[in-house]
């Protein structure tokens, strides 16, 4: 691989539920995963993240091994019941003495932390009391969350992530029932993604007049896979386009342009609500920065009849909504999710945002795969994860010498974790967990990785 620009930042990333276990301790209140994964059926295995990694005790061996990678940036969440159990009032000191340690040790082994403020585990009695992301008051409890964090953090945090990918907090928990908080509508995901958007917006309002003197930068993680028309025809090209600006411009546009995209407006109707002129001007221009999470690719076609299996699947959204048809060719890789492996298609989705956006700055937050790898003999043999990583770190060196401006890329994940409905059966992770003793085991892939970041370090 050509060598990397001397500036890019080297890193991976994690979440709260999914890594840190101690679900009920030290003032924890519940969250609507903590919900969620209680109810039979909704997990693999019945699994929960009330133990998961144990991150929670053993995050200075996990800080020792993000040291022995190599990596320069850290990328975490902070699970708002932990830091307010009930979501709003009085701070968790607890809670908050458990991130401000983990800061202190990253600072002291020279990582930087990416501080994700929500990352999906909402706190359980703002689902009960205001209707979670459906209720108005939302978006203000989410501001004076935020402002909390910001202020007890932020002499040492100067990079920050609102939302981590409104679009399956809206898709996956309001509209196909698959993540907490389970519901299944036709309407809601957009009601939802849109209080996600003011949430944001008011938090970087805040963070922008109260906390300047912090000299940080703030964002959003937002999800996309490419879309690739599955034919030159002009029909489905439009309709790969579509797709594009249902899942990624959804989000971007109103940030970018101050509204939603015309093809959303025009095919929703009344189920998309409406900024005010004043709520336009908040949202634009709100981030600092392009976070991109990125997996995997699917080509696209209009749809010519009913919706088949494929657009589900591939993480369509609600493809009837879009009129297209998702698909893929047998002949890609596929990971343990199922994900095509498609490398080619991380450059493109670049090149769109950097085109569509004005050319940002781009931080890939996450980008990775499953596979089924075991610990044999002590050692965790993971090539197929090695090339994962090779072909997309590929496509990514292509998309900066074509002009994107690329600054960084968080691996997903540090270490095995809670994979949300698929539970413990998918392994994303740089380092092995044993789900028995907990232990810690640096896969292939870690050394691999290391190797980069060492090859490609200032
Ligand atoms: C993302 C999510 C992560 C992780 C990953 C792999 O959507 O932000 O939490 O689960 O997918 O599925």
């Amino acid at each position: 691989m050509k060598p990397f620009p001397k500036d890019f930042l080297w890193g991976a990333s994690t979440s709260a539920y999914q890594i840190e276990g101690a679900h009920n301790i030290d003032g924890k209140g519940p969250s609507i995963w903590d919900a969620f994964s209680s109810i039979p059926g909704k997990i693999k295995n019945e699994d929960t993240g009330q133990v998961s990694g144990d991150h929670y005790h053993r995050f200075r061996e996990d800080v020792a091994l993000m040291k022995q990678i190599g990596i320069k940036v850290y990328r975490f969440s902070i699970a708002w019941p932990r830091v307010m159990p009930t979501g709003k009032g009085a701070a968790n000191e607890k809670g908050i003495q458990f991130y401000s340690d983990l800061i202190d040790e990253l600072l002291a082994a020279g990582i930087t932390p990416w501080v994700t403020l929500y990352h999906w585990d909402l706190p359980l009695a703002l689902q009960l009391e205001h209707d979670g992301w459906l209720g108005a008051e939302i978006s203000d409890l989410f501001a004076a969350y935020a402002d909390v964090c910001f202020d007890r953090f932020g002499d040492r945090v100067k990079n920050w992530i609102t939302l981590n990918e409104p679009w399956v907090v809206a898709i996956l928990g309001y509209g196909l029932g698959e993540f907490a908080p389970g519901r299944v509508s036709h309407s809601e995901p957009y009601l939802a993604g849109h209080n996600q958007l003011l949430a944001h917006a008011k938090a970087v309002e805040a963070y922008r007049k109260k906390y300047a003197h912090q000299g940080g930068q703030i964002g959003m993680a937002n999800n996309c896979d490419w879309r690739e028309p599955l034919t030159d025809s002009p029909k489905d090209q439009a309709a790969a386009q579509r797709a594009l600006e249902f899942f990624l411009a959804w989000f971007a546009d109103p940030i970018y342009f101050g509204d939603y995209p015309a093809v959303m407006k025009e095919r929703l109707g009344d189920r998309l609500p409406a900024f005010t002129e004043a709520e336009k001007q908040m949202v634009k221009g709100s981030v600092d920065y392009f976070g991109l999470n990125h997996y995997t690719t699917m080509y696209t076609a209009e749809a010519t009849g009913p919706i088949g299996e494929a657009s589900m699947y591939g993480n369509a959204g609600l493809a009837d909504d879009q009129d297209i048809e998702l698909s893929l060719d047998e002949s890609w890789k596929r990971t343990t999710m199922g994900w095509p492996v498609a490398p080619w298609g991380c450059r493109k989705l670049l090149e769109w945002i950097d085109d569509r956006y004005g050319r940002p700055d781009i931080y890939i937050t996450e980008n990775g795969c499953a596979w089924d790898d075991q610990k044999i003999d002590g050692k965790v043999k993971d090539t197929d994860r090695i090339e994962y990583y090779q072909a997309y770190l590929q496509a990514c060196q292509e998309a900066i010498e074509n002009g994107v401006k690329l600054k960084g890329y968080f691996a997903w994940s540090l270490m095995d974790n809670f994979e949300w409905a698929h539970g413990y059966s998918q392994r994303f992770g740089l380092v092995h967990i044993d789900y028995q003793t907990l232990e810690r085991t640096m896969k292939d892939s870690a050394y691999w990785y290391a190797g980069v970041v060492r090859e490609n370090g200032v």
